[in-house]
């Protein structure tokens, strides 16, 4: 059985989460984080739903041995491809959230028979769970998506608000499909760090939208339904663990959690190789 105390698990590929942790952060900020970034395996984008799968699964692991409360698949793609597996692990132990419906619900109803722009990983727009997702909810609405299997690796890497950044940016959004759009959906948890440089593109015509703040409100209101919040008044200190080590991903935790940075390198498959046994 959960208790009020225990912590709040966060995963992702590598730092697209981090803008999720934040927000929840921000948010409630007496609850106690425990981040984990699987870098050894980045970019998710691109990798079957089976090693998805398998992947989220050794986190899952990992997330219930440290006792978390609640789980957030900060990641599209680990949300689309392993979101049901997830909660069927978890299921007694800790409440899964993963990112695509709240967004989802959200568009839906603000955009219902409007034009929604999504952008994401191709692993994300190839398996349509956002297309399908809001036209069942909202069936006039018109969805055109987009994969920018680019964007990830790029953010990932430290290249943003650059040329090479804008370059890339602005020759993805003008493709076609994607003209004339109301609203962009940021469908992947790296993108709100490049948020502005595509508010630029768009200079006002469309309303770009991420995820993290409907995220940690999610959270909160799910806690709160099982009387789950933490009722502590002082802030406890936040671990963040990574299966394999980078700059890249200290660079970027320090810059949303600053002072508290406890990077730990976790390889949580130890001996098995998860890349082996689920891709083909
Ligand atoms: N941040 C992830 C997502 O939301 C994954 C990016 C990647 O690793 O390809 O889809």
């Amino acid at each position: 059985m959960s208790n009020q105390h225990d912590p709040i698990g966060i995963f992702d590929s590598g730092i697209g989460g981090l803008t999720v942790a934040n927000a929840i952060h921000k948010l409630l900020p007496n609850e106690e984080l425990i981040y984990f970034g699987d870098t050894a395996h980045l970019p998710y984008g691109d990798k079957s739903a089976i090693a998805i799968k398998s992947f989220a699964k050794g986190i899952t692991d990992f997330l219930l041995d440290n006792k978390c409360k609640l789980i957030v698949i900060a990641c599209n793609t680990a949300s689309a491809h392993a979101y049901e597996a997830v909660k069927k692990q978890a299921s007694g132990k800790a409440i899964v959230v993963n990112v695509i419906d709240p967004m989802a619900n959200f568009v839906a109803k603000k955009y219902a028979s409007k034009h929604i722009g999504i952008i994401g990983t191709k692993g994300t727009i190839n398996s349509r769970v956002y297309v399908k997702k809001i036209n069942k909810l909202s069936p006039a609405a018109k969805v055109s998506s987009l994969a920018t299997p680019l964007l990830a690796p790029m953010i990932e890497e430290g290249f943003f608000n650059n040329l090479i950044s804008k370059t890339i940016i602005n020759s993805y959004l003008s493709k076609k499909h994607m003209e004339g759009i109301d609203a962009l959906v940021l469908g992947c948890t790296h993108y709100p760090l490049i948020k502005k440089e595509v508010e630029l593109y768009y200079k006002k015509k469309a309303e770009v939208i991420d995820s993290s703040e409907l995220i940690a409100q999610v959270v909160k209101e799910q806690l709160s339904k099982k009387q789950l919040l933490n009722p502590r008044t002082t802030q406890p200190k936040n671990k963040f663990f990574v299966s394999d080590y980078t700059d890249a991903f200290e660079k970027s935790t320090r810059f949303f959690f600053e002072n508290e940075l406890h990077l730990k390198k976790n390889n949580i498959w130890k001996s098995e190789t998860p890349t082996k046994k689920g891709s083909h």
